[in-house]
């Protein structure tokens, strides 16, 4: 860590003012030094007060920030290791060059403040404007069991719904298999990417990629999807939580569930929040669409429609209400 990032994590670990000299004697610079230090972190933008006789403070607010991210993890969760961007293509992308190279096998996290070519199923765009969005990608790589990337998209968009509706108080439902709604619009998607290990051919790495609308605009947004999507905009401004917050709640939800989720067993709370279960569908898969009432979503993550019909996520391209 560079002394900026030693300044930075000081001032993000702390919940009160912190001297100048307290701050240089732990960094082991001058006061100057900090003072330098702490002008140019304000001028990247971290909200970063400063009080004469007191000193300084930092005030979570909309910057992204990985040291606040991290004081908000569960203790099982602190080996967990970031790389934040201020601007990037994509985390998924930048997750598959990270996933041949990357050795040790602790979650890695890719977050970015902006996407310029951020990417959704069937490689349709997803809008990423800054400031406002939450871009992340999780690569999970394990030696020990194989990873069923169906059933995990299914735990992802539970952990995501249940953290929104832990922390923004209002009840999300999720549009099997991957999109958390609310009244009806779509405001996270979900993107899960296998990685196989090309000796075995087994999937042993996975790329979870989520989508948030967190305090997005709908105004910029392209005027053809505008009327599919929605924003957290407003629970968020109601709650005051800072993104930094919601991510850190979103990946203590996620890794809970994730330490069990072959078991199929948080289906049931799935289910419950499932947009999807009575209505009447018509899913295409492939060339081929069909229609049908949505009986059940199975352990397995599978949409089970009235007349036995069991459909995969991966086999299917849209589902529509009809
Ligand atoms: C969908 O709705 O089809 C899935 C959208 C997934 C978007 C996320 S944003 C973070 C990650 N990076 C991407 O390019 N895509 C995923």
């Amino acid at each position: 860590m560079n002394n900026t990032q030693k300044v930075l994590k000081i001032l993000s670990d702390s919940t009160n003012y912190l001297s100048g000299e307290k701050i240089a004697n732990e960094v082991g610079i001058s006061r100057t030094a900090v003072w330098k230090i702490v002008k140019n972190l304000q001028d990247l933008e971290y909200p970063i007060k400063s009080k004469m006789h007191s000193g300084y403070y930092y005030e979570d607010d909309n910057k992204l920030n990985e040291f606040i991210i991290k004081r908000n993890l569960v203790d099982n969760l602190k080996n967990v290791t970031f790389e934040l961007h201020d601007s990037i293509n994509s985390t998924n992308t930048r997750a598959k060059e990270l996933s041949s190279i990357q050795t040790d096998s602790h979650p890695l996290i890719i977050i970015s403040d902006q996407q310029t070519g951020g990417y959704g199923r069937y490689g349709r765009s997803f809008v990423s404007p800054s400031k406002t969005g939450i871009y992340m990608s999780i690569l999970l790589k394990t030696q020990t069991e194989v990873l069923n990337p169906g059933l995990l998209t299914t735990a992802t968009a539970l952990a995501v719904a249940r953290t929104i509706e832990r922390n923004l108080e209002v009840t999300p439902q999720i549009k099997w298999v991957n999109d958390v709604l609310i009244n009806q619009k779509k405001v996270v998607g979900i993107l899960t990417e296998a990685v196989s290990d090309i000796e075995s051919g087994s999937i042993n790495q996975v790329i979870i990629g989520i989508g948030i609308n967190y305090l997005s605009d709908l105004s910029i947004f392209p005027p053809e999807i505008q009327a599919r999507i929605g924003t957290l905009q407003q629970y968020v401004d109601n709650a005051h939580l800072s993104r930094n917050f919601f991510i850190a709640e979103l990946l203590n939800e996620f890794f809970e569930l994730y330490s069990n989720y072959q078991s199929g067993d948080f289906i049931a709370e799935y289910k419950e929040k499932s947009y999807l279960i009575g209505k009447k569908v018509t899913v295409t898969q492939g060339m081929k669409e069909i229609t049908g009432y949505v009986n059940d979503i199975d352990k397995k993550g599978r949409l089970v429609l009235h007349d036995g019909t069991i459909l995969y996520s991966g086999e299917v391209t849209k589902v529509r209400l009809t």
